[in-house]
């Protein structure tokens, strides 16, 4: 660092004020400079303006509504302790690659749906009732507890969430902890190194828009939908996007289980898409052009490039099959979200980004293949549950209430198996014999 100049016009820095840090690497430097300044905010989540500090919040707490305090106090979450809890400054990535190097290593994952009976007597033959919300996609299961299911009942349920993309289950009486274990049973539960989480238990993800606003959070009615148009110029906020969680893992997610706990009157829904249905739009030739090839997926998080880091943040990137093949179904799916998926590789850039808009557009535009599902308060301390498979939809949240009334909620994401292609395998339309249109 230097202070010296020739020109007396010029302002001259004080260097006394300086720190001037010997011959230690730059990086080193400015990752120490990040780590030991507040100011420099490494938790903002995609957002300039969100400023979360570190460790369990007790303003956090007292934002809590009533009937998810009591879901969390119920299931033994101390909130004296504050409430949620941020990831410590020391343990989240500053640069790209260390971002890159969680999880990059294979991790054995052995999906509960190919243990199930296909039949599922065990998980329908103990439930009320059974509906499917639309042809394709979403089913509500009614009359069980998930806490209560047996392992042969949660095998059959992972294979009913591979089958129809979402199930939903109302009246839950779920802790976070009782949710966790269930993730650790679908698969490996993801620990996130940015986002809050339900305080003292890592993996139990906090989904809260509130709270985020609370925190400096800049969504309103203009913006949330943004970046269904361009999600490179317009960041995603409040999970508004059409997106998949967790793409850019080397592992990406599998089954995700959502409770919410707190839900507004009007409002609030989320929407999911079935990946298996989106692929099934394709005409042959355009699936044959598609199989088999590669896409790159991006994380939501931005870091720093170490060795550039005053060039600009970037995100982490990893190549996955566009078209994968789900272990337990055999199907076929569409593997790509506005959000998260790049560029196609082995494609010019303008080819890609017009396919990829083109694959978007399916599962935006077409309704025949969504689920919107409405979720309702029943008691206090008791939520509604939709577990999902990543690895085959696409999802987003409907913010019309514009924070009137609370929505609170925790999320358990099971990382699955890496993304593979067969070529072997089929189409759900093809699988289940279902008439496939032939365009001359
Ligand atoms: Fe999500």
């Amino acid at each position: 660092m230097t202070t010296a100049t020739k020109s007396s016009s010029k302002p001259k820095i004080e260097s006394k004020k300086l720190i001037v840090v010997d011959d230690t690497p730059i990086d080193q430097q400015i990752e120490h400079l990040i780590r030991t300044h507040k100011e420099l905010n490494i938790t903002r989540h995609r957002d300039a303006n969100l400023k979360l500090k570190q460790g369990a919040d007790h303003d956090g707490a007292k934002l809590l509504p009533e009937a998810s305090r009591k879901r969390l106090e119920d299931g033994g979450i101390d909130l004296s302790k504050g409430y949620p809890e941020v990831p410590d400054r020391n343990d989240i990535p500053v640069f790209v690659d260390q971002a890159y190097a969680i999880r990059d290593y294979d991790v054995s994952f052995d999906d509960r749906a190919k243990h199930a009976d296909p039949e599922k007597k065990a998980l329908f033959g103990a439930a009320k009732e059974v509906i499917n919300l639309t042809d394709k996609v979403g089913t509500e299961i009614v009359g069980l507890q998930l806490e209560n299911l047996t392992d042969q009942q949660k095998d059959e349920l992972a294979l009913l969430v591979a089958e129809r993309v979402v199930v939903f289950f109302r009246d839950q009486k779920l802790s976070p902890q009782a949710q966790w274990d269930l993730g650790d049973y679908f698969g490996n539960v993801e620990k996130h190194p940015q986002v809050p989480h339900v305080t003292g238990l890592p993996g139990a993800t906090v989904i809260w828009n509130d709270y985020k606003i609370q925190k400096g959070l800049d969504l309103n009615y203009s913006n949330i939908n943004m970046s269904n148009w361009d999600s490179v110029r317009h960041l995603p906020l409040g999970n508004n996007a059409w997106h998949s969680d967790l793409v850019h893992e080397r592992q990406p997610a599998g089954y995700t289980h959502l409770h919410l706990d707190t839900i507004p009157e009007t409002g609030g829904d989320t929407m999911w898409a079935s990946g298996y249905a989106a692929y099934d739009k394709l005409s042959d030739n355009f699936k044959k052009f598609l199989d088999g090839k590669e896409a790159v997926y991006i994380s939501a998080h931005s870091y720093l490039d170490r060795k550039d880091p005053l060039g600009g943040t970037k995100r982490v990137e990893r190549i996955h099959p566009i078209i994968r093949t789900h272990p337990a179904t055999g199907w076929k799916s569409l593997f790509v979200n506005r959000g998260m998926t790049k560029r196609i590789v082995g494609v010019s850039p303008i080819e890609s980004d017009l396919i990829l808009n083109f694959l978007f557009d399916i599962y935006e535009k077409n309704a025949d293949i969504q689920v919107r599902f409405k979720w309702r308060n029943t008691k206090p301390g008791y939520g509604t549950s939709a577990i999902w498979d990543n690895r085959i939809s696409t999802h987003r949240n409907v913010w019309d209430h514009e924070g009137k009334s609370p929505r609170h909620g925790t999320r358990v994401t099971s990382l699955a198996e890496k993304p593979y292609f067969d070529p072997e395998s089929k189409s759900q339309r093809e699988a289940l014999g279902l008439p496939l249109k032939k365009w001359e």
